[in-house]
Parts: structure tokens; sequence; C-alpha cells
């Protein structure tokens, strides 16, 4: 059986939603605190024995890669400061038994015309799909979890919470049956259909763990909604070959390619912040009582 090691970041979007911001740096870039949307996709897959991660990037590729980069300067800096911790740090942000890998995505020509783009560097082995723009909270790591599942039923598996029907046209919904607790044996799925359309309120959120064999569907997926190369279609098309699971993780959902989502996630995660957590809180509630009702 083997295991999965590998997983695509698609960030080649062009993250219009947070303009002027995103001009010229890409929106995974954007800090929650004190780090950006990509490492915490990027640690949420090392804590789920992840070890390749390959970065499907646009015209934001220098930013992403400087960052997963080793920075001579900057460490070279803290070393002369005595600045230990900060260090430590630095350098947690790609452990030394983690390989990082970049391809580019000439033209937005959607998400899974992203995940195609990576298919030689994936090769023949399941692999996950993180989009950095949903920022997941769990215990274990939401990734961790459907990980689980793939390992215990060998089928695909694709991330998917309670969405209000109404909200149907921004996600990819999918139909099926609960076959166990949080696991439903998918017979379709939509990208982005009508509420009226919509075959359930399940809603995918940005996580995928996929065999390798949705590459052959992708090379057979025409343009789909937007005219875009859907990873939705591809998954569809998939299963008429095999099983395919959709799995209600345990956790929260930030939708940080929002501009409230992400508000909700910096101040939540503000709030659990070890060094300025109980400051914030205390700011918070100062201020939050001189507001009208
Ligand atoms: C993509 C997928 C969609 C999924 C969503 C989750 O859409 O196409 O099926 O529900 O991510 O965030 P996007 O939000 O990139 O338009």
């Amino acid at each position: 059986m083997l295991k999965v090691s590998k997983a695509v970041f698609p960030v080649a979007g062009l993250g219009t939603r947070f303009l002027p911001a995103t001009k010229a740096s890409p929106k995974e870039m954007l800090p929650i605190v004190d780090k950006p949307l990509i490492q915490y996709a990027v640690e949420e897959a090392m804590a789920s024995g992840i070890t390749e991660m390959i970065f499907v990037t646009g015209r934001s590729k220098r930013a992403i890669e400087d960052h997963f980069d080793k920075s001579y300067e900057v460490e070279a800096e803290l070393e002369a400061r005595g600045k230990v911790k900060l260090l430590e740090l630095v350098r947690s942000i790609k452990p030394s038994h983690v390989d990082c890998f970049y391809v580019r995505q000439s033209e937005a020509l959607g998400l899974g015309h992203a995940v195609l783009c990576a298919e030689r560097l994936v090769g023949d082995s399941p692999f996950a799909v993180i989009l950095a723009d949903d920022l997941l909270y769990g215990s274990p790591p939401v990734m961790t979890q459907m990980i689980k599942v793939f390992d215990h039923y060998h089928s695909s598996v694709i991330g998917v919470e309670e969405i209000p029907v109404q909200d149907s046209k921004a996600y990819g919904i999918v139909d099926g049956k609960e076959w166990e607790e949080l696991i439903i044996k998918m017979s379709g799925i939509v990208e982005k259909p009508d509420p009226s359309a919509a075959p359930s309120n399940l809603g995918v959120v940005g996580r995928y763990v996929l065999k390798p064999r949705i590459f052959k569907h992708l090379r057979a997926t025409k343009p789909g909604k937007g005219g875009e190369l859907q990873l939705t279609d591809a998954i569809e098309s998939l299963l008429a070959d095999e099983q395919v699971l959709a799995y209600r993780y345990r956790g929260t959902r930030f939708d940080c390619g929002s501009k409230i989502g992400y508000l909700k996630a910096t101040v939540e995660f503000a709030l659990r912040h070890p060094e300025v957590g109980v400051e914030f809180r205390e700011y918070l509630e100062g201020h939050l009582s001189l507001l009208p009702i």
C-alpha cells in the first residue's frame, strides 16, 4: 500500500479579492498574525507525514519559493545577534527531511489544470491537494484525519462540510450516502450548482487525497464551470472507474479567500497566539464595549 507522501499546493491564483494587497505578491503569502497562509498549509501536510511539497505556481513563484528556501542573510543576522529562538523558528519552516518542488502553471485554466500540471512530479502515487486559502484548524490536523480514511479504505477522499444550501454556488457539492459516521460513499459531485440543483448540503473544502488515476480523467476533462478545467468534473468522471469517499472532517474552517473569513481567522488566531493573545483579548473587550449594540 502506497503512502501519501506528496502534496500539491495550487498557488497560481490571482487573488483579485485582496487587491491591492495581492498586486505584487501571492494571496497565499498573506499572513494570519505572523505566518503566511501557505505555511499553515505546509505545516498541516508535514504534520500528516507528507515530505514532498509540490507548488503549482504562477506569476507568484518568487515569494513562495524564497519563503521555503534557506535565507543565509536572515539566518546570519539572527545568529550574530544571538536570537536563538527566532533562528530556530526560521529554520523550522522547511525541515531538512522535507523537499519542495515548483512547477509553473503558465495560464490560469482552473484548479483541475493546476493539478494536472503536477502530474510528472506526482507520478504514480496517491497524493494530497491542499488549497491554502481554506485554513483548517483541527486536532488532529484535517489532512491527518483524511489520510487515515484513505489508508483504511484505499479510496480517494474528498474533504467536505455542511454548508448553508443557499451558498452552493461557491462550492463543489457532493452527492452520496452516509456509509459510516463522517464518511459518505459518493455517487456524484457538481461544481458550484444553483441551490435548486444542489444534490446535498455537503460542500467541498480545499482538501483532497487522490489516487493517481485522477490524472487520466483530468486529461480527458473539458472546460466546465467558468470555462475552467475543474477538478470537480474529473472527480465526477473518476467515480465511473472507482469508489470515491467524502469525509466530513472534524475541525473549523476559515475561508481566507474572502475578506470576512480572513478577518475571522486573524482574530481567532490572534486570540490564541502565545505572545499577543492575552493583550489582544483585553484590547478587544475594552473596545467592543464602547461600540453601540
Ligand atoms: C475550489 C473548488 C470547489 C471547492 C472550493 C473549496 O473552488 O473548485 O469545488 O468547493 O475550491 O474552497 P474555488 O473556491 O477555488 O473557486
